[in-house]
């Protein structure tokens, strides 16, 4: 009823300024495509551009003031496609889409945010979800920050970003899934799908978009928007397989990046966005730019000015301009002055917003995430809560437990609970966080969990917590650590809360040195030497080198930024509520020397360097070759047991398929979780093949004592790869099956041949 008295007010405007009848692109019984088309047909080239060009709001004063006449005036007249960072909620929205219906031909504006991990109810970060290799969770995590997003007027978010990432002192590192493509590959699937929900046009979906393409995560040495150079094995083989597995999962829109792959800017790239993305990949979505990085190639001295690199851009098939400026102002004379630039490559990027538009229920009505009421309802619902606390606990990886110190119990007489985080509000919700960057009117303090509060409230009434500070994140201060000493021995136990400040990971926040910042660790060797027993919760977005930490302490927690729910989740975790299950979705170094070190390398010619036999062999004179803690690692407060590995047949063709089946048992006290994880060899290749491939896994549930069958299908899928021609496919010969419980922990093997 609604939809129908809104469509009749947008046509009855029209047909008063210049139509008899409703207009066929506002018909709803007409297909989108020919909706799209007759709009096409009524447009000037003006506002063909104008669909182009996208505005961020006024988050900050260096940033442009749409409040400023200039861009009210030109939404009015058609030229914004759409906006992004709006603060506001649904009443600002509200303001903006006003504004573009009193535009001649009423096309509303797609509104854009980072929404990363949450909106208001807080995620863990990107890389600590996928630490649960939970594909559910992480779906449900999506989803809700979904449900409150397009609830505020939202119905564009630039995530999830799915750049594989090798080198933890890139900051960006928090923001993916790792450095495995076949569960970053998974991941990205279940956060397209939590993000837009089943329907195109859910209204409490909103469109994702799959970020940054490509190889935006392997900037040489780990500083941020650095060159890349890569050889098209591993673009194909490593970092492309998660955009591929987002655009069959049909995304609907893609953000190029900022970095140069193998000399050409990724905005300017026809090869990745025209020949593989709309190519082969048949996207039907459009593609916006990064931040201004149609105007950066200019910088990176590949577009001789702002007109030049429009032109690049486009022709490249970089459909939106973000924050560049250069479309609105020189697209125009590019293709009727200059002719440099086809319209028939700008209707196709035109074609491709408009297709969005209509697919997700603009035209329709063009306030259908504008509902005050539901707003307020999705910005408080307590289910949110429950399952950001639950994906928080999932999301802690028992990184060592010597002797069973956890879980801790609930009456132990005295805690000390130690450290410049214990206290915290905000830190815990990282970077890219809506809360903390656009949302002043939350009252942090009683809104985000501190770690403090969520252990309080878990232990005995009769228990003590006790705390000191000991020192800051950063700087050289070690006056905190006579108090901290003083507390700790008056504890039964102590748990030291260490790690980085939010900041230090997120964009333009890379380390060249990894390591606890300031005086921590020295914080911690004070705490060990008075001899109680000490756990370590480390909060960071990325892998850190913490070697005297792992040698010394008996037990290690790795919780990330855990969001809004941190401190319940860590509590749950602490006193066994939740028994820990997650995975490091990704391989922690000993040294920045070691970077990039990952699980899926090549063997070389002369593997096997050890500390004292590295003569003529590829390793280090001062470092081991292998990690600190490997790709899949993670403890539990139980035991597995790995048994009875049979593989159905030893021999397949690529039509065929094997089951690899075991049994594996809890064989500890308490019920818990364990990923069971398959790898492949690939033994002998035209191309040298990784040492092991991750190829498949299970999260399974064990009560204390309950055997569970675990089964695997290796399919000939599972066995292809990019030869140096670029030929995707299998190859004959034998493969290694390796089940474990990491990387690392290889339990069981066998071999098969594929003929
Ligand atoms: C980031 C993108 C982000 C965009 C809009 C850029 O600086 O690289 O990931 O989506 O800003 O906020």
């Amino acid at each position: 009823m609604k939809k129908i008295f809104i469509l009749s007010l947008i046509a009855g405007c029209l047909c008063a300024a210049c139509e008899q009848q409703t207009p066929r692109y506002l018909d709803t019984t007409v297909s989108i495509d020919n909706r799209v088309e007759d709009l096409l047909k009524r447009m000037t080239l003006a506002e063909k551009i104008g669909q182009l060009n996208q505005y961020s709001d006024d988050v900050s004063d260096s940033y442009p003031m749409l409040r400023n006449d200039y861009y009210v005036q030109e939404i009015k007249e058609g030229k914004v496609g759409s906006l992004l960072n709006i603060t506001g909620g649904t009443k600002r929205v509200r303001e903006y889409q006003n504004l573009a219906m009193q535009s001649r031909l009423k096309i509303p504006l797609l509104i854009g945010l980072d929404v990363v991990h949450g909106y208001k109810t807080t995620f863990p970060t990107p890389l600590a979800e996928a630490a649960s290799w939970d594909l559910d969770a992480i779906k449900l995590s999506a989803r809700i920050a979904a449900v409150e997003a397009s609830a505020t007027g939202v119905n564009w978010t630039f995530a999830p970003m799915v750049d594989i990432c090798r080198d933890p002192r890139w900051g960006r590192i928090m923001e993916g899934a790792g450095e495995d493509p076949y569960l970053a590959s998974l991941i990205a699937v279940a956060r397209v799908q939590g993000f837009q929900g089943d329907k195109a046009d859910a209204v409490d979906g909103i469109m994702a978009c799959a970020k940054h393409f490509a190889a935006y995560g392997a900037a040489l040495a780990g500083r941020d928007y650095n060159s890349v150079d890569m050889s098209l094995r591993t673009l194909w083989d490593t970092y492309l397989p998660p955009f591929k597995a987002a655009c069959e999962a049909n995304v609907a829109t893609f953000m190029n990046s900022f970095n140069d792959l193998n000399g050409i800017p990724a905005t300017g790239s026809r090869y990745l966005q025209r020949d593989i993305l709309k190519g082969q990949w048949k996207f039907q979505g459009f593609v916006v730019s990064d931040w201004g990085s149609i105007g950066e190639m200019i910088t990176h001295g590949y577009a001789k000015n702002s007109k030049d690199a429009s032109a690049k851009a486009i022709l490249a098939g970089n459909d939106m301009d973000m924050e560049s400026y250069g479309y609105i102002r020189f697209l125009d004379t590019l293709v009727t002055d200059d002719k440099i630039v086809d319209i028939t490559v700008v209707d196709d990027a035109v074609r491709r917003v408009l297709r969005k538009k209509f697919e997700i229920g603009l035209f329709d009505d063009p306030y259908r995430y504008c509902d005050e009421e539901r707003e307020k309802a999705a910005l408080n619902n307590p289910e949110h809560a429950k399952a950001a606390r639950s994906m928080a606990a999932k999301s802690i990886v028992l990184l060592k437990n010597d002797n069973n110190l956890l879980p801790l119990s609930k009456s132990t007489k005295t805690v000390g609970f130690i450290g410049p985080l214990v206290k915290e509000h905000k830190q815990n919700l990282g970077a890219w966080s809506i809360v903390d960057v656009f949302m002043s009117d939350v009252n942090c303090e009683e809104f985000i969990v501190s770690q403090w509060d969520g252990v309080r409230q878990r232990m005995d009434a009769d228990s003590k917590l006790l705390y000191a500070k000991g020192c800051e994140i950063e700087g050289d201060d070690t006056s905190g650590f006579a108090e901290a000493i003083a507390v700790a021995r008056q504890s039964d136990v102590v748990v030291l809360s260490i790690g980085e400040s939010k900041l230090m990971t997120g964009e333009a926040r890379s380390r060249s040195d990894i390591s606890l910042p300031g005086v921590q660790e020295e914080l911690v060797k004070a705490i060990c030497a008075t001899g109680k027993p000490v756990v370590v919760l480390i909060n960071t977005g990325r892998p850190l080198i913490f070697n005297w930490v792992a040698d010394n302490v008996p037990a290690i927690l790795y919780t990330w930024w855990l969001g809004s729910q941190a401190g319940n989740a860590i509590a749950d975790v602490l006193f066994g509520d939740v028994n820990p299950s997650a995975k490091l979705p990704l391989t922690f170094p000993r040294s920045v020397g070691q970077i990039p070190l990952y699980y899926n390398h090549f063997n070389t010619g002369r593997p096997g360097a050890t500390d004292t036999d590295y003569v003529f062999k590829s390793g280090y004179m001062d470092v081991r070759t292998s990690p600190r803690f490997a790709f899949g690692h993670g403890l539990s407060y139980t035991d597995f047991q790995y048994a009875d590995l049979k593989l159905s047949k030893k021999t397949m063709n690529s039509s065929e398929q094997i089951t690899v089946s075991l049994n594996v048992t809890n064989t500890g006290k308490y019920a818990g979780e364990e990923v069971v994880q398959l790898y492949l060899r690939d033994r002998i290749g035209s191309v040298v093949r990784p040492v092991k491939e991750l190829k498949d896994f299970k999260k399974i549930h064990l009560q204390a004592g309950e055997t569970k069958l675990v089964e695997f299908v290796i399919t000939n899928d599972k066995l292809c790869f990019y030869n140096d021609l670029l030929q995707y496919g299998s190859e004959a010969g034998e493969f290694d099956v390796m089940i474990g419980s990491s990387s690392e922990d290889i339990r069981l093997g066998d071999a098969f041949e594929l003929k």
